[in-house]
């Protein structure tokens, strides 16, 4: 009896899906409709997406590469994470305009700042093309003959697709390739930024808080997205006008609560839940450790040399952010997945499946004996030298630059100088050469120490030699020579390219030591594994949807727009340790005076005075205080940074930017008791806006709901 029921229990953690995991295509809803409103969500399906009438859907987009924004105005004001518009935020800065300091708000339009390459995409509609993509596919078919047929597909159903001209047409794969999905969707080129608040309140708590509860950051920029007279798609003109969307969302001022409905809408970028064990192992026992491994050695120098100079720390302050999320993020999947055991789960979960594709009398069994093969002989070992080879090399900055001059030795043509010119501009706007030699320093012993001679490039040892093992003897020659360390010698070198020269630079020497090696040894197996491990997945995802009939099985993302639902709840992370689902601006202030030598933790001084006086208005909620910040357990991944999280009644009631750090393994291994999503609470960001930063005047244009 009792074994019985231990069964029955594992299969239950196995195969059921718990009604908060799960990324839903909003074309699919409903499906899944009565169990939202089960869940206490007040309206329907086609008030979510609609291709008839406008809908939710056309108040989210995709802000710039990767981010979500949502509309909260009919004046095509928007908001997002301030992580999101950091990249803005920081160009328009110096020492003397310091807006990361001291945060920016524009008084009026005139006063928005435009922003070349940020663009804002919205879905108009989506629709399942799997039958026309997949026409002529059979499952005898090469890999490659396949890729063409798809591709060919591809093209001749966008070609067909009915849309307007400044519209496009995007087909994307979903369950592995085993269905098609086709979008048509809207770009806007010209979005101006409207308002940050100062890093002290945008980012409170800095790295040190970075995917992890208790958090107290109001993480979240205001831009406004402009279109031509007619309320299309245009390139940045003055003549341009705030753009008219066909939705917005009202701003619900009334609060959440423990247990509140909850759902995220945006642009998850990428998870893998339905793995192999052997993909998994591969993760934790190489990719995981191998990328955390490099990058802490790699932040430990800039942070260092940020610290000690001003300038340095604003050139480097967007790539320090960006490799140190990355480092965070994959650490915290690595304890959370040893943490709830992930492996033994996936193991279970497999023989499972084993049992089951048997009994369904088909040859199932033997996916996962090839993948398995796959990776044992030869993948595991490719992907040491791949992860390796990617972290090291694209730290040296130096490296980076060199690249492009390659096509130029031959190619001299003025336009590709040119271009050329341009992109080193910008590079060295913030790029500091002793933090690059400081990098290196750091760096190419460990490689060496850390990666056997085989799964490397053998320039290195040509260098140690040729040095002597005198590595800093190697840096000094590089720094004091390479045209790609110093933009004077840049620029000269660009007025007459000599290619004799440039062959013999140290920068651009090691750039192609590097990459002739990896094309050479590394790129082409890599591939053809990788090919394989492709179709196998996609025959694996596809048993698994046949077999195992109990799970439902939801498409991992791949930056198409998701719906994902929950509920407002705490956690518990660890053995007698209960997080609670709020934070306040008291527990503000006294994470700074628990830690006062800790910068990330230094209060805004007025938002202090604020507190002090409790003086909150009408953001307060009913316990006088200021709610920061809230957690839920919606299934959320990066991409959803910046996502409206939204009541049962459709209001904003947040914006999505984080995970605890616990639950970044859910991009492989949702775990409902662990995995929340973090959220600035739409009070907090409002009273920011309004009674901190004076700019109370936005407002007007929202829809505010008491
Ligand atoms: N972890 C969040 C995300 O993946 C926020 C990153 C920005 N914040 C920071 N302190 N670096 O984007
Ligand atoms: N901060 C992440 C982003 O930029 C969202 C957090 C997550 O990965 O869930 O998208």
């Amino acid at each position: 009896m009792k074994k019985v029921f231990s069964i029955f229990l594992l299969s239950l953690s196995v195969f059921s899906l718990h009604a908060d995991e799960g990324m839903w295509l909003p074309l699919l809803l409903k499906g899944i409709e009565g169990d939202m409103q089960a869940a206490g969500f007040k309206l329907t399906a086609e008030d979510i997406y609609s291709v008839n009438k406008s809908s939710m859907k056309d108040a989210v987009c995709l802000f710039g590469g990767g981010c979500t924004a949502e509309l909260i105005s009919g004046e095509g004001l928007l908001l997002t994470n301030h992580h999101c518009g950091f990249e803005q935020i920081q160009s328009h800065s110096s020492v003397g305009n310091d807006y990361l300091s001291n945060g920016f708000w524009a008084k009026n339009r005139q006063e928005e700042l435009t922003n070349p390459g940020l663009s804002a995409t919205f879905i108009i509609r989506m629709e399942d093309v799997t039958k026309q993509i997949l026409a002529g596919v059979n499952a005898n078919m090469k890999e490659a003959d396949r890729k063409a047929t798809i591709s060919a597909n591809i093209t001749t159903v966008s070609a067909k697709t009915s849309k307007e001209s400044y519209q496009n047409v995007m087909i994307r794969p979903f369950y592995y390739g085993n269905e098609y999905y086709l979008f048509v969707v809207e770009t806007y080129n010209d979005v101006r930024m409207v308002g940050a608040p100062p890093q002290a309140i945008g980012n409170f708590g800095g790295d040190t808080d970075n995917w992890v509860w208790p958090r107290h950051t109001a993480d979240f920029s205001v831009f406004r997205i402009y279109s031509d007279k007619n309320g299309k798609p245009a390139e940045y003109s003055p003549d341009n006008v705030p753009f008219k969307p066909r939705s917005f969302f009202p701003i619900s001022l009334k609060g959440v609560e423990q247990n509140d409905f909850t759902m995220v809408f945006g642009f998850p970028g990428r998870t893998q839940e339905y793995l192999s064990s052997y993909a998994l192992s591969n993760l934790m026992s190489i990719e995981d450790p191998i990328r955390v491994g490099v990058r802490e050695a790699r932040l430990a120098v800039i942070k260092n040399e940020m610290r000690q100079n001003d300038t340095v720390r604003i050139k480097y302050a967007s790539k320090y952010a960006g490799i140190a999320n990355g480092w965070k993020k994959w650490k915290g999947e690595m304890k959370g997945l040893k943490k709830t055991d992930a492996l033994s789960r996936k193991n279970a979960y497999e023989a499972e499946f084993t049992k089951f594709a048997a009994q369904d009398g088909k040859s199932y069994g033997n996916i996962l004996q090839n993948l398995k093969s796959v990776y044992e002989n030869s993948y595991n070992d490719l992907k040491t030298a791949q992860v390796s080879y990617y972290e090291i090399f694209s730290a040296f900055e130096s490296v980076q630059l060199s690249r492009g001059m390659e096509a130029l030795l031959t190619s001299k043509d003025d336009v590709s100088v040119n271009k050329y010119r341009i992109g080193a501009e910008e590079f060295f706007k913030d790029y500091d050469a002793k933090v690059d030699k400081k990098v290196m320093a750091a760096l190419i012993p460990l490689y060496l120490k850390t990666v056997p001679e085989k799964q490397r490039p053998p320039i290195f040892s040509t260098m140690e030699a040729q040095y002597k093992g005198d590595w800093n003897k190697y840096l000094d020659n590089y720094f004091a020579t390479s045209v790609f360390t110093n933009q004077a010698r840049l620029t000269t070198t660009l007025t007459k390219i000599d290619a004799e020269k440039i062959k013999k630079d140290p920068a651009f020497a090691l750039m192609k030591g590097m990459m002739d090696w990896y094309i050479s040894t590394i790129e082409m197996p890599f591939k053809v594994n990788e090919a394989k491990i492709d179709s196998l997945n996609r025959a694996y995802m596809q048993a698994q949807r046949e077999v195992m009939t109990k799970r439902v099985f939801y498409p991992d993302a791949n930056s198409t727009l998701r719906l994902t639902y929950g509920k407002v709840e705490g956690f518990s992370p660890d053995d007698g340790v209960k997080y609670t689902y709020f934070t306040t601006l008291t527990g503000m202030a006294a994470k700074q005076e628990s830690e006062p030598q800790n910068l990330d933790y230094k209060m805004d001084s007025r938002l202090q005075t604020f507190q002090a006086k409790k003086d909150f208005g009408q953001y307060a909620a009913k316990d006088g205080e200021l709610h920061t910040c809230f957690l839920a357990s919606n299934h959320t991944t990066g991409g959803n940074s910046g996502s409206p999280v939204i009541n049962g009644n459709g209001e904003l009631i947040g914006i999505n930017f984080d995970r605890c750090w616990e639950s970044t393994m859910s991009d492989v291994n949702y775990d409902v008791t662990q995995c929340r999503n973090i959220s600035a609470d739409i009070r907090y960001v409002l009273f920011v806006i309004d009674k901190y930063a004076g700019a109370g005047y936005l407002l007007n244009e929202m829809k505010v709901v008491k």
